[in-house]
């Protein structure tokens, strides 16, 4: 499934920079060297980031 259509990257492809330590979806653009376009993309990037991050926080707790 893409994320963003624009820049043709897959879920698949964001999950592995967010895994790499992307924090943020401008990191996530750059480190697949492109950058946003229309800027659809970003709420779905920001919620993988979200959800890869949450079980983090919750083992801190
Ligand atoms: S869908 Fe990602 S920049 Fe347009």
């Amino acid at each position: 499934m893409y994320v963003c259509n624009c820049n043709g990257l897959r879920e698949k492809d964001v999950r592995a920079v967010i895994a790499e330590g992307a924090d943020h979806p401008l990191e996530v653009y750059e480190r697949h060297g492109c950058a946003p376009r229309c800027g659809r993309c970003k709420p779905d990037m920001q919620r993988l980031i979200e959800e890869a991050r949450a079980p983090l926080l919750i083992a801190a707790e």
